[in-house]
């Protein structure tokens, strides 16, 4: 746990290299484990995990639920459309009620960016010793979707040490709706910090130019970038030209419903041009794992069978590998706080 001080897990733009060594190194030792329900570990006895989603979620939430369980946390959820918000009840005082029930850890999804973040403010404001945990805000972040597949690249790489010395120097390709994509701004963030490099590739449309300098700079609200020197971030309109060299390929949902307005002709056409095949994946000139953070398009940003290879598909890894990295976060947080308790912090 060396150094490791976040109170909440809000993005990764604040992550340092042994930040996210930290959380492979467990990820590592809680995927080792067992995982059957008489093995749970004892770490989280008497905590009490919050998930607040406020956005639909079918991986997300049962992961942290799970994780939470397997740490032996008690679990409780909450439903916007059964809830006092329908009855004018600001997110605040939902998130203060819950609390007053002594939630330990909120993991909180919300379609609006910085709702986490706000969240975590006003908690601390009020004097609350909560940790938050973002699951996904709008399109700003989605840390533990960007450190679970940090870990499945990681294994995937060296199964033996999966840590972020795995990533230095590989060239990812990103294809997709990187505009709308919470998950793509937090891989860029984790894959830059471990040095690998990061080729996006889409139209202008949904890969607008300016995502070149996305690590280029600490995002609003940070004075320093953590990580003294990140990997590159590079645009390729061509996935032709993307792929060829590639250690590993990501694709991205298309985000329907969170486009505002017409930004693709068909989707044949964002098909021909960008969906993937085994024979694209053959551009890559050896085999080279295939991720997507779900759900998945079929036969929009991919091919079923190639989904379904599992020579090259990596999803149902990504999916196994979030239960032992939530449960690697939930931990650090948790431990955090009782740090915190005792020092009277
Ligand atoms: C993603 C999300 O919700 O940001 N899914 C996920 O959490 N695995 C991506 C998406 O919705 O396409």
């Amino acid at each position: 746990m060396s150094g490791w001080s976040h109170r909440h897990v809000l993005d990764l733009a604040s992550f340092s290299v042994d930040d996210f060594a930290t959380v492979l190194a467990l990820a590592q030792r809680f995927r080792a484990l067992p995982v059957s329900g008489a093995r749970k570990l004892p770490a989280l006895q008497g905590r009490l995990m919050t998930s607040l989603f406020f956005e639909p979620s079918t991986r997300t939430r049962s992961s942290f639920e799970l994780a939470a369980r397997r740490l032996s946390a008690d679990v409780q959820s909450f439903s916007p459309s059964s809830s006092s918000l329908s009855k004018g009840e600001s997110l605040l005082d939902t998130a203060r009620t819950y609390v007053a029930m002594g939630a330990d850890i909120l993991v909180v999804r919300h379609r609006c960016a910085a709702v986490p973040r706000a969240l975590a403010r006003d908690l601390e404001a009020a004097g609350e010793r909560v940790a938050v945990l973002n699951a996904g805000d709008g399109l700003h972040s989605h840390p533990s979707q960007g450190l679970l597949d940090l870990f499945t690249l990681a294994r995937h790489f060296d199964p033996a040490a999966p840590g972020p010395a795995a990533l230095a120097g590989r060239r990812i390709v990103i294809v997709g709706d990187v505009l709308h994509s919470r998950v793509a701004r937090s891989n860029l963030w984790a894959l830059t910090a471990c040095g690998a490099d990061v080729v996006l590739c889409g139209p202008p449309t949904l890969v607008p130019d300016l995502f070149a300098d996305f690590t280029a700079a600490p995002p609003p609200g940070q004075s320093l970038d953590p990580v003294a020197r990140r990997g590159r971030v590079t645009v390729e309109r061509s996935l032709d030209r993307a792929l060829p060299g590639a250690d590993a390929v990501m694709t991205l949902r298309l985000q329907k419903e969170r486009m505002r307005q017409h930004l693709l002709t068909s989707l044949d056409t964002y098909h021909r041009l960008y969906g993937l095949s085994q024979r694209r994946m053959a551009l890559c000139g050896r085999p080279v794992p295939l991720l997507h953070p779900g759900p998945v398009n079929r036969g929009v940003e991919l091919a079923g069978d190639l989904l379904d290879d599992p020579s090259l598909s990596l999803v149902d890894e990504q999916v196994r590998n979030g239960i032992p990295v939530r449960m690697a976060l939930l931990y650090l947080l948790a431990a955090g706080e009782a740090a915190a308790a005792s020092t009277g912090a």
